[in-house]
């Protein structure tokens, strides 16, 4: 029984390998690229995959994604069909997307891009902003990430609102369900902060007319995936002054393409996909006790859903 292991980058495929084998003593653990016997492949664990990379192994029974998001592996055209896939949550993602979010939800409450303009010109410009309780901030998605950055911004004190599929509960987040709700929850936010999966249904929902919902001259905070937002569209929102400012982390191509108007904008905060980047060694452990249990019980805490996309 192997298990093989692909990620983008080259040099990090080892390490994975290595650190998966310390974690898994007895199993076999190897780089996708040097598994001549395919049939022995009963698990993958991977981020990116390349297409057609998972169908080489006929007796495949679980895929794991390094990273709570799925969708990176479900668009391989040649996935193979029905089999689980788990993906990689846990505390220390959460815990570093809460950062992130009250970050730059802070950022742009109090408009930190516009004071920092004013220091390099030797202005001694006071910026006074509304207190948080009369702030209205909105997330989208509320999983493991979306929830728990919703609970800081409220344990803020910013009115915080919450948008997702089904409904929830969230103490102190006053929340929005299904797609009939979105208008109302979008209407006066004056920060987004957007956590969706990305599927079928939240693919391009960053656009021109989401936009023209919110409150004139809102913030939006794009952590969840690049493909959510239409690129043209925030930068023609921003040119309007209808959208003030951005914070961007992840984008269609990534790394960013050095020639993307993003990269000089005024008004966008450029990081490079590190708003949860889990720490590879507790990633690993959660891996290694995510595949033992799967292993001896058919399933673990993290299984995502293939059909529903996340
Ligand atoms: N930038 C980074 O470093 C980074 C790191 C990790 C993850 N991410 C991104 O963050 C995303 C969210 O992660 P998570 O672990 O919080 O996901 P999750 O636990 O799967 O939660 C997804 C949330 O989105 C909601 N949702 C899905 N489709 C929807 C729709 N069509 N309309 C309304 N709500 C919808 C779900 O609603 P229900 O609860 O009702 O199903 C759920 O609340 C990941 O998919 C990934 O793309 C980014």
């Amino acid at each position: 029984m192997t298990v093989a292991v692909y990620l983008p980058v080259k040099e990090k495929i080892q390490w994975w390998v290595e650190m998966l084998q310390g974690l898994l003593p007895g199993w076999t653990i190897a780089s996708i690229d040097d598994i001549e016997d395919v049939a022995s492949v009963k698990q993958a664990v991977v981020w990116r995959p390349r297409p057609g990379d998972l169908a080489r192994f006929p007796n495949l029974e679980v895929i794991v994604s390094i990273g709570a998001g799925i969708d990176h592996v479900l668009a391989d055209p040649d996935l193979p069909k029905d089999v689980p896939i788990i993906r990689t949550a846990g505390d220390d993602l959460t815990q570093r997307m809460r950062e992130y979010v009250a970050l730059h939800v802070l950022r742009h409450h109090r408009d930190m891009p516009r004071q920092l303009l004013a220091q390099a010109e030797k202005d001694w410009h006071a910026i006074v902003v509304p207190v948080a309780p009369n702030r209205i901030v909105g997330v989208m998605g509320l999983g493991n990430l979306g929830a728990a950055s919703a609970k800081t911004l409220s344990d803020l004190g910013f009115i915080t609102r919450g948008w997702s599929k089904s409904t929830k509960t969230i103490e102190g987040v006053e929340t929005f369900a299904g797609a009939d709700a979105l208008d109302r929850f979008l209407s006066g936010c004056e920060i987004l902060v957007n956590l969706l999966p990305l599927t079928d249904a939240t693919k391009g929902i960053l656009n021109a007319d989401l936009f023209g919902k919110l409150a004139p001259g809102a913030c939006v905070i794009n952590c969840a995936r690049g493909g959510h937002l239409v690129d043209d569209d925030l930068l023609l929102a921003l040119e309007a002054r209808q959208i003030k400012q951005a914070t961007l982390d992840v984008f269609h191509q990534e790394p960013l393409p050095t020639d993307h108007a993003f990269w000089s904008h005024p008004a966008i905060t450029v990081t490079p996909h590190v708003a949860s980047q889990i720490d590879a060694a507790t990633g690993g452990r959660l891996i290694a006790s995510n595949l033992k249990e799967f292993v001896e019980t058919g399933t673990c805490p993290d299984m995502a859903d293939a059909d529903r996309g996340y």
